[in-house]
């Protein structure tokens, strides 16, 4: 049967899905270890979990499959629900969504000459207050006698000041009284040392699962799940290019995956080239979210012939940095000093950096540290990316210096 080249551009956009969480085990690469320490949360009794990691690393897709990974290891029986959290919750209102979606049948028995059982259709926020505190929780998990896991997705944002206690008081409470319960936290960095501060007894019952960038197997799963559901190849150059330049943020690879087989099957073929790869680069930049460009713009424009901001920030984006991201002023030198060809010093780009972390560069880094040891970080991996993505399409980044651009292993 011929190709339908075009049914295959239609279909890209499902194989591959920059924008929207995996909601599909058979689209999920990867990840095993984080998976087995939540399961282990999840059917170890007491036991509760707090996922974090860097925006964009693929949190949300983690727990949005751990139904299907409970189904697939026999343990159906486990309701799991998912509750989206945003700065107009509290703990109250959060907790309120979650129960309301756990519905459950209660018997009692009438009175009269024949007594019966009569049943009615509830669902767990009935009979609940406004205010909703722990311990209302527990009563609610005892009403049912299934396993349940709760999910509160982005639970930082709520930006209540009791949340973080309240939440460690229903962990603490839910393991104390043996219910079969877990709550899943899952948020960005620095929101398990808050909620540890807030009860460090729960540290024993609380599965800490860092989220880290997806190493070179697990982004090479992404290609290879997206290209098998389109029945596609990629040579080898190509899918290096896409790897290495997705930096561990499986958003890019989706997105340059997307766009490459798009090029790829407009001049219907099947093979994704390095030529194709590298026109996907131009269609990525384009595309970014409008967010990133305006900040990069706002960030890298100059009056000033000759200014440095495009290579300084450039050049920031190619320092791996700590685990958490940060970077000293000494680690731009080598990357700026091969982006413009001749040796630099920290004198000639030290202003740069102080003024990414203004309001008048978009603030797209930030820095901690006493004044003669600062450390800088991007406030947003995904400009971040873009910066690199960007380099390479205006080539201020070239072939020569791929080199530069770190591995990520976690
Ligand atoms: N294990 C995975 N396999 C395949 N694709 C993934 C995986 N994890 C994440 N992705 C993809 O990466 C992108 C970001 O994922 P996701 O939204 O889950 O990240 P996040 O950490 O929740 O982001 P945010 O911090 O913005 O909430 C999405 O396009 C998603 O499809
Ligand atoms: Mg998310």
């Amino acid at each position: 049967m011929p190709t339908d080249f075009k049914s295959l551009q239609l279909k890209a956009g499902i194989a591959f899905s920059p924008a929207a969480p995996i909601d599909k085990y058979s689209l999920f690469s990867g990840r095993l270890d984080e998976l087995t320490r939540l399961i282990d949360a999840i059917t170890g009794k007491g036991q509760h979990a707090i996922t974090y990691g860097e925006r964009g690393v693929g949190k949300t897709s983690l727990a949005n499959i751990l139904h299907e990974v409970l189904k697939n290891i026999g343990r159906e029986d486990v309701l799991v629900t998912k509750i989206n959290c945003d700065t107009s919750d509290n703990f109250s209102n959060a907790w309120r969504k979650a129960l309301r979606e756990i519905v459950h049948i209660s018997e009692y028995p009438t009175v009269g000459f024949e007594p019966e059982t009569k049943q009615i259709v509830m669902d767990l926020s009935s009979g609940l207050g406004k205010v909703i505190v722990p311990n209302d929780i527990i009563k609610a998990f005892k009403r049912t006698k299934k396993s349940m896991v709760f999910i509160f997705d982005e639970f930082d944002r709520i930006q209540n000041n009791d949340t973080d206690r309240n939440f460690a008081d229903t962990m603490k409470a839910l393991s104390d009284y043996g219910i079969d319960g877990t709550l899943v936290l899952v948020g960005v960095g620095d929101a398990v040392d808050d909620l540890i501060k807030s009860h460090e007894s729960i540290v024993r019952s609380l599965i800490q699962v860092r989220i880290p960038r997806m190493t070179v197997d697990e982004l090479n799963g992404i290609l290879d799940k997206g290209l098998k559901e389109l029945s596609m190849e990629i040579d080898d150059d190509a899918r290096e290019r896409i790897v290495i330049l997705s930096q561990g943020l499986p958003h890019y690879t989706h997105l340059l995956g997307r766009e490459a087989v798009r090029v790829c099957l407009r001049s219907e073929q099947i093979r994704v080239t390095l030529p194709n790869v590298n026109k996907a680069i131009e269609q990525a930049v384009k595309d970014a979210q409008q967010t990133v460009t305006s900040d990069y713009q706002k960030a890298t424009s100059s009056s000033h012939k000759g200014h440095l901001y495009k290579e300084v920030l450039l050049a920031c984006a190619l320092v791996k940095g700590d685990d958490l991201g940060y970077f000293s002023l000494a680690e731009i030198r080598t990357p700026l000093s091969r982006i413009k060809g001749k040796p630099f010093e920290i004198g000639q780009y030290a202003q740069h950096l102080a003024n990414f972390c203004t309001e008048g560069r978009a603030n797209v880094l930030s820095k901690i540290g006493d004044k003669y040891r600062h450390q800088y970080r991007f406030n947003n991996p995904i400009l971040r990316q873009y910066v690199i993505i960007r380099g390479f399409m205006d080539e201020l980044l070239t072939e020569d210096m791929i080199d530069l651009m770190p591995i990520w292993t976690p």
